[in-house]
């Protein structure tokens, strides 16, 4: 669901605060705060958590650091509201610079804003560099992520003298579902949620295995037919210089750094060039982003240019590529094996060990069979079943996924007695039709992005913004502050 592509562009001074440990950790961050108005001053701190919420006998009262960042800059001290971006599948400090909107809305309604880290992420290792074996990273479950954050919230309310303080939480993506997941799991503790760009659904096997390629395919096909056309036909093309082994030729027209020399590299190397389209169509933004690598303002019409830009479509899908893969201009020659990584989520995993906690995820709770086949998408066959799914995954990591798992925890898509909780979803995201997209009741919110790329809400606002997204922002802004107004009655009444 993620892959983090390039450092971040941004600079970080190093201070010294008191952490929760007592130990001097902290930073300031002081960069470029993309697309946002306001400069929040995130302090970098550390909770002690307990590393197995579940079973007392396995690690005893063993705990680890989890990271968050927080600023009560905005704060009505004990008084206004908490919001607490649940973390996903990466670095926190990633998801702060890049969820503006929080920031913003808390200068408005005077919150306090945590962004929480999840545990097996960023720096949030239960066992250091050990985290990723087996046995140590079966303690990575979205229940033991949920319990990180219910009992971290419980305890920072009472550590900051703000156990009145509703508490709102906020996530993207993987981050959205968790956000969804705390408001039916803890309703005592989280007044209500803005989940943006949620797949709630096709996580849980509600879903179609060829939508996200299809709508994929869809949004290079609204910039013009032509340019799906031309994406297929050098997919075509690649396709019969294969059929011919002619590997030279294909390491010449794609750049690579080692002729490929088998029918797996050429697996390999249609799973890299679907992932460019993938990333470009998630983060196809009106303006130019540094979230999960670098990309220039509206991508996909980039990639479109790009592609319709010469009568060699090989080359032109090797530039298509290089928009992604080489933002920096600095790239040589494409590594089939180091620039994308094949693993149990084919929208991709990313890079580095966020990477491998990721693809663990997406080999237990989370279901993420999403296949192309060349019909209903323009990109190859490349199918990704169950069955594919439970092979790859007994081997890597010694599990058997369980696919129905998720919707029995979790509701799947009988949320009817859930309240409180905002679907936010984007038009343009590929992975909008996997979530909730039409309101199911009063304050079970669905909200269309038209125009709106992955999580386009959460970001900062940007003069570039759609008119639909400022008026989706004032939306959640307006329910968010209707909430807050109900849990302070609700705690009135209960006290
Ligand atoms: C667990 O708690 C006991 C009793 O407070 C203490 O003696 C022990 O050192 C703790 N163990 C760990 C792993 O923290
Ligand atoms: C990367 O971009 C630079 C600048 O546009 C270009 O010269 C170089 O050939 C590109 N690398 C690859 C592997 O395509
Ligand atoms: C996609 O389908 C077209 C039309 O059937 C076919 O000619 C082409 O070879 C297929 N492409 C791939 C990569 O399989
Ligand atoms: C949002 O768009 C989807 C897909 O076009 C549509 O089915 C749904 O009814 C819309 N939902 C709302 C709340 O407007």
């Amino acid at each position: 669901m993620r892959k983090i592509l390039a450092v971040l562009a941004v600079t970080v001074t190093v201070f010294s605060v008191e952490g929760l440990r007592g130990l001097p950790s902290g930073y300031c961050e002081s960069g470029k705060h993309h697309g946002s108005k306001t400069e929040p001053q995130f302090k970098e701190k550390y909770f002690t958590q307990t590393m197995d919420h579940f079973n007392f006998n396995s690690m005893g009262n063993g705990t680890f650091s989890q990271r968050y960042l927080i600023t009560d800059e905005y704060w009505k001290k004990g008084y206004g509201p908490i919001f607490f971006y649940t973390g996903n599948e990466g670095n926190i400090l990633e998801f702060a610079l890049n969820s503006g909107f929080i920031t913003e809305l808390a200068a408005q309604q005077r919150a306090l804003v945590i962004f929480a880290e999840h545990r097996y992420y960023g720096k949030s290792l239960p066992f250091g560099k050990d985290s990723f074996n087996i046995p140590q990273i079966g303690l990575l479950t979205v229940e033991q992520a949920l319990a990180d954050y219910a009992v971290m919230i419980t305890e920072l309310k009472q550590q900051l003298a703000a156990t009145d303080c509703p508490v709102i939480v906020f996530g993207g993506s993987y981050g959205g579902m968790l956000s969804v997941y705390m408001r039916l799991k803890y309703p005592n503790i989280v007044a209500g949620a803005l989940a943006a760009s949620a797949p709630i659904l096709s996580t849980a096997g509600l879903g179609d295995s060829r939508q996200f390629f299809r709508d994929v395919t869809a949004d290079f096909e609204n910039v013009a037919p032509e340019c799906r056309d031309a994406v297929r036909g050098a997919f075509h093309q690649l396709k019969e210089l294969a059929e011919r082994e002619d590997y030279s030729c294909i390491q010449s027209e794609f750049s690579l750094c080692k002729p490929p020399s088998s029918a797996q590299d050429i697996h390999q190397l249609n799973g890299l060039l679907r992932n460019a389209f993938t990333l470009m169509a998630m983060l196809d933004y009106p303006y130019s982003t540094h979230f999960m690598g670098n990309m220039p303002a509206n991508p996909v019409k980039v990639a479109c240019e790009t592609m319709l830009s010469g009568s060699d479509l090989l080359t032109n899908l090797r530039n298509t590529a290089g928009i992604v893969y080489n933002s920096t201009g600095l790239l040589t020659c494409f590594d089939l094996y180091n620039l994308y990584l094949e693993c149990a989520d084919p929208t991709g995993c990313g890079l580095g060990f966020d990477s491998l906690a990721w693809d663990y995820q997406a080999c237990t709770e989370i279901d993420l069979c999403y296949e192309s086949n060349n019909v209903t998408d323009m990109f190859p066959p490349m199918p990704f079943t169950e069955k594919d799914r439970e092979l790859y995954c007994s081997k890597r990591w010694a599990v058997v996924p369980r696919p129905d798992w998720l919707k029995i925890q979790f509701w799947g898509d009988a949320l009817s007695t859930a309240s409180n909780i905002i679907f936010s979803n984007g038009d343009l995201d590929p992975w909008a039709n996997g979530g909730v997209r039409k309101s199911l009741s009063s304050s079970l919110i669905a909200i269309n992005i038209s125009g709106g790329a992955h999580h386009l809400d959460l970001r900062g606002s940007n003069d570039a913004d759609p008119v639909s997204v400022v008026r989706a922002r004032k939306t959640e802004a307006d329910l968010i502050a209707q909430w807050v107004k109900m849990e302070r009655t609700r705690l009135r009444q209960s006290s």
